[in-house]
């Protein structure tokens, strides 16, 4: 699936490692896993569509790096137990609609 590279590509941030990866998750794959794992305990914490702990003013997240981080600690904590392709895809798909560090 090229979509999410394309993407991801076309707003710049894509490294070859991320290219490689969407290339094996299309997005609409990624959106899902993230709306099945993740946005019901952030919906719970943050109310709305739980987006709003992406966007807040005070977010924890700076940084690429510390996205990922923060991917894979929600990732574990919570239980969700996504795959490491899985994590990377999800920071890549937040980043993407949410983030929009380069
Ligand atoms: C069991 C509840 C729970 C689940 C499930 C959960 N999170 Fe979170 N997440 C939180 C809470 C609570 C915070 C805010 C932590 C804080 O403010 O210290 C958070 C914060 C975050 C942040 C940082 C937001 C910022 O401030 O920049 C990211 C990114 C994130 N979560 C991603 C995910 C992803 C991806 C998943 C699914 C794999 C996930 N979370 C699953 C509870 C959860």
């Amino acid at each position: 699936m090229k979509r999410l590279a394309a993407i991801l590509a076309a707003a710049g941030f894509a490294t070859a490692a991320q290219a490689a990866l969407a290339d094996k998750m299309d997005a609409a794959a990624v959106a899902k896993l993230h709306e099945q794992k993740c946005v019901g305990c952030h919906v719970g914490n943050f109310g709305g569509d739980g987006s709003s702990v992406y966007t807040r003013k005070n977010r924890i997240v700076k940084d690429m790096a510390g996205l990922r981080q923060r991917v894979a600690l929600c990732s574990s904590q919570s239980g969700a137990g996504l795959l490491d392709d899985e994590e990377q895809a999800v920071a890549a798909y937040l980043n993407q609609q949410y983030y929009k560090f380069k």
